[in-house]
């Protein structure tokens, strides 16, 4: 079975890395390509987890680089059909939510290429995501659906998508967590950076929701500045965010202990999060990472595609008009949370269990 599997941003290495290795078990059945669409393009956003995760180098590098969401997911769709023409899989893999996992499972479906979605069926009814677009879509042309939880079983049998090409098999990204948790205990990060476990705050923004309205932004960082006068605030900045906060003025943050980063790595980032008091972001893949850490999440969302995270995990959806009362609340009293169903560190070995037995 030929395979060609498609990264193209940060949160999608983790989720590759650890369906290709199961894949690896198996060389007489699977043949596997990996194709990278560049949308992610940075050393700190693409290149570092290449490394960390042991993912091969890709044997495509499309370099489609940003663009308005037209142009981004054209540049991606022209870009790769020839791939597919070239090499004619038999399946084409994609994860998550981002534009090159529609672009390519689009261009896939239409040359009559089976696409197979991990981490279908997750929805968060909100249509001004482009992530939910992308959901919504992917989901409809894809062959096989493999899901992390219950919840996008149902969401998907909705939506009218026979059962039978749905498959329950747990979250992949928390396959990476599980095989990394050895490497990231090891990393020195918080030492190094004098921090206290759990007497500190790590912060990670990027939705346009949050950091394109320069008034939502401004609260956000206000509401920060004032935890960092208890609790110093560790603040990886993505590319977009950097842009935004530059553009305001900087004297909110004399003599605030926020400490801003350039985006980290794999292991060091979840080193840092490990240890944390509580997290504060509007990522996808943190509000499970946390969940499976048992750090208090607090997301700066009014709706989460992840609701289980919320239902049975240390996740909590916050305005930014009352973060800075979340945060000291949730630093006094953190939450108790379990780990969902299927969050063991095999749902790679279920996919590909799946995929032997088409
Ligand atoms: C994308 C995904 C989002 C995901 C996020 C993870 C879509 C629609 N969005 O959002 O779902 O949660 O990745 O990080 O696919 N930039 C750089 N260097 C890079 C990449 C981006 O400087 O390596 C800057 C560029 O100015 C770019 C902006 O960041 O215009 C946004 O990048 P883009 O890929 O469009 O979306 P993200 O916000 O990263």
């Amino acid at each position: 079975m030929k395979i060609i599997h498609v990264v193209g941003t940060r949160p999608n290495f983790m989720k590759i890395a650890p369906l290709m290795r199961e894949m690896n078990r198996y060389p007489d059945h699977f043949q596997q390509l990996l194709v990278h669409t560049g949308q992610h393009y940075d050393v700190n956003m693409s290149h570092v987890f290449f490394e960390e995760l042991n993912l091969p180098k890709p044997s495509r590098f499309l370099d489609v680089g940003s663009g308005s969401h037209a142009v981004q997911t054209a540049k991606i769709m022209e870009a790769f059909e020839p791939v597919l023409s070239t090499n004619n899989p038999d399946w084409v893999v994609v994860v998550g939510d981002v534009n090159s996992t529609l672009a390519c499972a689009l261009v896939a479906t239409k040359m009559g290429i089976k696409v197979a979605h991990v981490e279908a069926g997750l929805r968060s009814r909100d249509r001004t995501m482009p992530e939910e677009i992308n959901r919504l879509l992917t989901d409809q042309i894809s062959d096989i659906l493999f899901t992390p939880s219950e919840d996008a079983n149902m969401n998907l049998l909705r939506e009218g998508i026979p059962s039978e090409k749905v498959y329950l098999v747990g979250n992949v990204m928390i396959d990476t967590l599980i095989e990394m948790l050895p490497s990231i205990k090891r990393r020195t990060i918080v030492a190094d950076m004098s921090l206290r476990p759990q007497k500190y705050i790590v912060v990670t923004l990027h939705r346009p929701s949050n950091v394109d309205n320069t008034m939502t932004l401004r609260k956000i960082l206000s509401a920060l500045v004032k935890s960092s006068y208890k609790y110093p605030v560790i603040f990886p900045v993505h590319p977009r965010t950097r842009k935004k906060i530059l553009e305001l003025e900087s004297e909110i943050f004399e003599k605030a202990n926020v400490r801003f980063l350039d985006p980290l790595g794999y292991l060091d980032f979840l080193s840092l999060v490990r240890s944390s008091g509580v997290v504060v972001t509007d990522s996808g893949g943190l509000q499970e990472e946390t969940t499976f850490l048992k750090v208090p999440c607090l997301t700066v969302r009014l709706n989460t595609e992840r609701p289980i995270t919320v239902q049975v995990g240390t996740n909590r959806l916050v305005s930014s008009e009352n973060l800075f009362q979340e945060i000291t609340q949730t630093m006094i009293m953190p939450p108790n949370g379990e780990n969902p169903e299927m969050w063991d560190g095999k749902a790679s070995e279920r996919i590909v269990k799946v995929l032997r037995n088409l």
